[in-house]
């Protein structure tokens, strides 16, 4: 049928063009999913094996200028209760951290501007001198070419930025005027430039998303040519304007998760905490889909609840060991193992 022909061709020639990708989307069944996760742990087991990348996820402010329609933290939602870690705080996260077997250590925050340039510069610059061997990954959105420049001869190795949907209007439906998707692109270009392993994403089910519309999302990333992408399912949150729609499907995560895989098989591709937040199984679903990546949280559990970007997110009250350990097990259970490692992106074929 139609949908595996699309499958083989998109693992032949690493693309497809727009109308095919709407024409797969569409025609997508159980059974095109079963076809497309075999030949994306293929690829999986052939460049990662059975090894599951970790990075500890230090949520390090929830202080946000921005005011995206899907995310909990905008700066309009006055029910969120706002708080900044000390560095203090964050370096004793890494050490927490360090001691479980993490070795990259993501920053994330909202785009906070009191976090000034120097103070992330050498926030990064002691994480790194603290720990030589681990890679820092920032999350701390839309920067200028200088100040992206200056974070990473600080010592800031990966950036994660979802272009979030390379659809323009759909772009414009989630975010308020002032943000555009061609500044998330700029953004995307200058970071690969600079030099940084380079994560983008987008989510899956956000209000009114067409398969047309995931088409560009699965377009532009062929084109960016990321070292990683993050999807996961929109989840509402119910102090913003999309609290009453529905979530993104877990199936469709997992069949973008597959196709993924398959269009570049060496990319970097977490299970998302959303995932695991809409199916108790999700995370473990999205590794046999084709991702290789989860990355549990290190935040102190005083502020988890705090970092609401949707409900009812996961390991909210867990302490990290405890994610650690549920994940260990998660992953045993399902025949991969954790690893100690920086989980760099395979350059080499
Ligand atoms: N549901 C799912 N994901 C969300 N994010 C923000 N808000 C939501 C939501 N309501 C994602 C965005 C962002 C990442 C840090 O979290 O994709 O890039
Ligand atoms: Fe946090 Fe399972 S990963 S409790």
């Amino acid at each position: 049928e139609q949908t595996r022909q699309l499958i083989d061709k998109l693992e032949a020639e690493s693309r497809l063009a727009r109308e095919e990708w709407i024409a797969l989307l569409e025609g997508r069944s159980p059974d095109a999913a079963e076809y497309l996760f075999e030949k994306a742990r293929k690829w999986q087991h052939k460049y990662y094996g059975n090894k599951v990348y970790t990075r500890g996820l230090i949520e390090f402010t929830n202080y946000c200028k921005n005011d995206c329609k899907y995310c909990g933290i905008r700066r309009s939602n006055r029910n969120a209760q706002r708080y900044r870690l000390t560095r203090e705080e964050i370096m004793e996260c890494c050490r927490t951290g360090y001691e479980l077997g993490f070795r990259t250590f993501v920053l994330q925050g909202g785009e906070d501007g009191a976090f000034s340039q120097k103070e992330l510069e050498e926030l990064v610059g002691g994480i790194k001198k603290a720990y030589p061997d681990c890679a820092i990954t920032l999350s701390v959105g839309e920067r200028s070419h200088e100040s992206y420049l200056g974070l990473f001869q600080a010592g800031a190795d990966r950036y994660l930025l979802r272009h979030e949907t390379a659809d323009e209007e759909h772009y414009r439906k989630l975010h308020p005027p002032e943000l555009s998707l061609e500044h998330r692109k700029k953004c995307l270009y200058d970071l690969k430039k600079i030099g940084y392993q380079t994560g983008t994403g987008f989510m899956v089910g956000s209000p009114g998303q067409t398969s047309a519309q995931l088409a560009e999302d699965m377009m532009f990333i062929r084109e960016l040519e990321p070292h990683m992408a993050g999807i996961g399912p929109f989840v509402p949150h119910h102090d913003t304007p999309f609290a009453g729609e529905s979530a993104g499907t877990l199936e469709l995560t997992l069949f973008l998760i597959g196709l993924l895989r398959v269009m570049m098989p060496k990319l970097l591709l977490p299970a998302t905490t959303a995932l695991g937040t809409i199916d108790p199984k999700g995370r473990e679903k999205g590794i046999l889909a084709g991702a290789n990546v989860v990355m549990p949280n290190l935040s102190p559990t005083s502020v988890r609840k705090k970092y609401e970007l949707y409900d009812n997110k996961i390991c909210t009250g867990d302490e990290a060991a405890e994610c650690r350990a549920c994940l260990n097990r998660r992953m045993e259970q399902i025949g991969y193992k954790l690893v100690v490692d920086r989980g760099d992106y395979k350059e080499e074929s």
